[in-house]
């Protein structure tokens, strides 16, 4: 008996328009451009527009995917959205996408996991289509960053950028290719280090939360650091281990795009040498669930994507959360 495997046929993304450069941050806090790019290898990040909200970039996001692949919205079974700023609590984002794109025959939902968010749903979504439930799943990962950063405070603000990108999964058409394993973990003990305190059930808005400034990103930029290096190379050289991989078999590493001293130091722990790993934090810095379908994006642009590569994704965030996940890479289906 042969395997259903879901597999990536298209590709999408969506950054707006506006540029904050270094230059820029520099003043508006005490910081500068040699030391952002020296301990995080961010030259600039694009931020949206006020009113622009984060199903606005998925659906931008979404359009190119079904352009490419010469579908209709109505050809989706299954939306789902990762990220940790939606347009509201509720309804879900992938509501508005679904409503906005037109994509009347979807059922979809919005997946919190940081930045996991699009590794979390693309191996949610991949098992929705491996199991034969749904023939087509439309995965994003997008975030207005902007919406949650306090710019008075140097040690979040320098870090994060706004945008989304995203894939349609459909079963493979040949056994060894798609998606092939993944593994991801929670450790919640470490919520404290990078969260957002005010705005939820535990801390509901109040004129108090605001002045403590509760709606925005809090962050202990060293331990999380700590924990990325060494998580995400874990969660991968395990799931490789299972497999039956070693690190020599990978093509591409696309890992989560938080700090080029994160990435550079997991792809160390893995053997990885720089040309086997996708880097694009330069231009978008860290936009949470849309930094790997961002980087996916780049990774194919630049013909770094061919058929039969195998593909390493990875990513750590806020939860804490840890993910990895095994790509045979099977090439897009054009229209
Ligand atoms: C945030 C981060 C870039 C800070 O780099 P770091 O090398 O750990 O720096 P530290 O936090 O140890 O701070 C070193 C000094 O720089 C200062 N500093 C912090 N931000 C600064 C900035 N933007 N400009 C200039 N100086 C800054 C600190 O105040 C500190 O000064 P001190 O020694 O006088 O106290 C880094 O810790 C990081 O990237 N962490 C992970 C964050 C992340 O990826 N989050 C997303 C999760 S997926």
């Amino acid at each position: 008996m042969t395997t259903r495997r879901a597999t990536i046929t298209s590709l999408g993304r969506f950054v707006p328009e506006k540029v904050l450069t270094n230059d820029e941050l520099e003043r508006m806090v005490e910081t500068s451009n040699d030391w952002i790019l020296e301990r995080t290898g961010i030259q600039e990040r694009h931020i949206a527009e006020k009113g622009v909200a984060t199903s606005d970039l998925a659906v931008a996001a979404a359009r190119e995917i079904l352009a490419r692949r010469g579908l209709e919205p109505d050809d989706i079974d299954v939306i789902i959205v990762g990220t940790v700023t939606p347009d509201t609590i509720f309804p879900s984002t992938a509501c508005r996408v679904q409503d906005k794109l037109g994509a009347s025959r979807a059922w979809g939902f919005d997946l919190s996991a940081a930045c996991c968010g699009f590794l979390y749903a693309l191996t949610t979504g991949a098992q929705l289509v491996a199991s034969g439930a749904h023939e087509r799943a439309l995965v994003i990962g997008g975030d207005v960053m902007s919406s949650i950063i306090n710019y008075q405070d140097r040690s979040t603000c320098i870090l994060f950028g706004d945008g989304a990108g995203g894939v349609l999964l459909e079963a493979s058409e040949d056994d060894e290719g798609g998606v092939i394993d993944f593994n991801n973990w929670v450790d919640g003990s470490g919520a404290q280090f990078l969260h957002m305190p005010g705005g939820g059930s535990l801390n509901p808005p109040t004129a108090e939360t605001i002045r403590k400034r509760m709606h925005y990103v809090h962050q202990d930029g060293r331990q999380v650091f700590k924990f990325a290096v060494r998580q995400g190379a874990a969660a991968s050289l395990e799931l490789l281990k299972r497999n039956g991989y070693s690190s020599s078999d990978v093509s591409l590493l696309v890992a989560h795009q938080a700090n080029q001293r994160i990435i550079d130091a997991t792809a160390e722990r893995l053997g990885l040498p720089p040309e086997k790993v996708i880097k694009n934090i330069q231009k978008f810095g860290n936009t949470t669930a849309g930094t790997i379908p961002l980087a996916l994006w780049d990774a194919h642009e630049e013909g770094r994507l061919n058929k039969g590569d195998l593909v390493l994704l990875c990513a750590v965030g806020a939860g804490y959360t840890v993910g990895s996940c095994l790509i045979r890479w099977t090439g897009l289906r054009t229209a």
